[in-house]
């Protein structure tokens, strides 16, 4: 039976990113993808990265076009009643966050991968596991109708929030939780210049909004919709027109439109699941946990946990010592936590909730007048959107 020191369920970037920090330390790894690349990068997410996910770009030697390309935004603005507050994450932090798209991201890592000359199987179908609870556990996939097993001595489950890790821990020992919101995100790609330098999250009284961007030249919107909204009722045109109202009156005249070249509706959730190891199994990304995407952690938390994980399997295939995999689970966790929280909290601020009771509605309303009165409530805001240390 073929065997490998790290089997990696999932290309996404949290696979990809785990697998080129392992082949730095010289760690062999495989990667199993259940869908083609070009699928894996027809998905549109978010574009922020924190200065750890740059680092870690960097390290895995896959940032020459990040840092080309990558737009540094060195603050942030929130638009609430039609007045604009900037939060500066440079005179708050010292810090910045680089726009950079996810799929920029994964293109790079999957071409890093690929010159390197390490396994990936894409079209990989019906992974399953076996022994997780034993010292080389087994992997068995599908691929033209061909089975196939490895033996490992560790299992990365990078294989999103529908992945078969999260499930494959036995139900008396996984503990999930969840927030579901009551709205969703309608968003629309178009090659347009974007209204700002900077992106611009809007509270309106019909709804939230945020302008966001790819590059000067291509712009990435979102809008709040409710639940029961189906993209074929959103034509681009009933897009701009809602967007337009929801603009600060300074940015309306500066809205160019354009056709979408993708437009999707995404529910928004909290979810966390525990414990993120389990016997061979770990769990990384949006396998262990998924954020509403008003925070841009995403990703960035993918890129911690990576990071907690590659520092353990570094240590272990080094210096045969497991301290850092046996407090892998317990770490993740404790920055997931924060980011779960900060993005809970940017999300209720900036929403219109529907049915609120008016207690709510008068609290969200003075949790945003503290925050603009307030150098520390901006700094808490700032130091957490730009990353906490890992
Ligand atoms: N077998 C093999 N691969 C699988 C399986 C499976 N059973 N199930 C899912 N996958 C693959 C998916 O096709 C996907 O390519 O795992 C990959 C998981 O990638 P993501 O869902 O992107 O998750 P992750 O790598 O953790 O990245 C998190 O992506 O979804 C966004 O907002 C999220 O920005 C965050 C980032
Ligand atoms: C995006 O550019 O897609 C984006 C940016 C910031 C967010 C969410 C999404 O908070």
């Amino acid at each position: 039976m073929k065997s490998v020191s790290v089997v990696i369920i999932g290309a996404g970037p949290a696979g990809l990113l785990l697998g080129q920090l392992l082949q730095t330390s010289g760690i062999e790894t495989l990667i199993l993808e259940q869908r083609s690349p070009d699928y894996v990068l027809g998905r549109i997410r978010a574009g922020v990265l924190e200065q750890g996910t740059v680092s870690l770009m960097r390290q895995a030697g896959c940032a020459e076009r990040m840092d080309k390309e990558g737009l540094v935004h060195h603050g942030t603005a929130l638009m609430v009643k039609g007045q604009m507050h900037r939060i500066d994450f440079q005179d708050l932090t010292g810090s910045s966050v680089l726009v950079y798209g996810q799929t920029e991201v994964t293109r790079d890592l999957m071409a890093a991968r690929a010159a390197c000359g390490a396994p990936t199987i894409y079209e990989a179908e019906d992974v399953s596991f076996s022994g997780l609870d034993t010292e080389n556990p087994i992997v068995r996939y599908r691929k033209d109708r061909m089975e196939h097993q490895i033996r490992c001595d560790f299992i990365a489950g990078c294989d999103g929030f529908h992945g078969v890790s999260r499930r494959s821990i036995p139900a008396n020992v996984l503990k999930t939780y969840e927030r579901v919101y009551p709205f969703g995100w309608l968003g629309l790609l178009s090659d347009t210049p974007p209204v700002d330098d900077e992106l611009i999250y809007i509270n309106d009284r019909r709804g939230f909004a945020l302008c966001s961007m790819r590059s000067h030249s291509r712009s990435r919107y979102y809008l709040q919709c409710g639940l029961d909204e189906k993209i074929e009722d959103w034509s681009d045109e009933r897009f701009w027109d809602a967007l337009q109202e929801r603009l600060p009156a300074t940015h309306q005249a500066r809205l160019v439109r354009g056709p979408s070249i993708e437009k999707s509706i995404a529910p928004l959730r909290s979810f966390v699941a525990e414990p993120m190891r389990y016997g061979q199994l770990f769990l990384a990304g949006d396998a262990a946990h998924i954020v509403p995407p008003t925070g841009a952690k995403g990703l960035n938390l993918a890129a911690s946990d990576v990071y907690y994980l590659w520092q353990g399997l570094k240590e272990f295939y080094h210096h045969r010592q497991t301290e850092g995999l046996d407090g892998y689970a317990v770490k993740a966790l404790a920055r997931v936590w924060k980011a779960e929280r900060f993005s809970w909290w940017m999300t209720t601020m900036l929403h219109q909730f529907p049915d609120q009771p008016v207690f709510e509605t008068k609290i969200q309303q003075a949790e945003l007048a503290y925050l603009f009165s307030s150098r520390a409530a901006m700094t808490a805001l700032a130091e957490n959107y730009v990353g906490l240390p890992y």
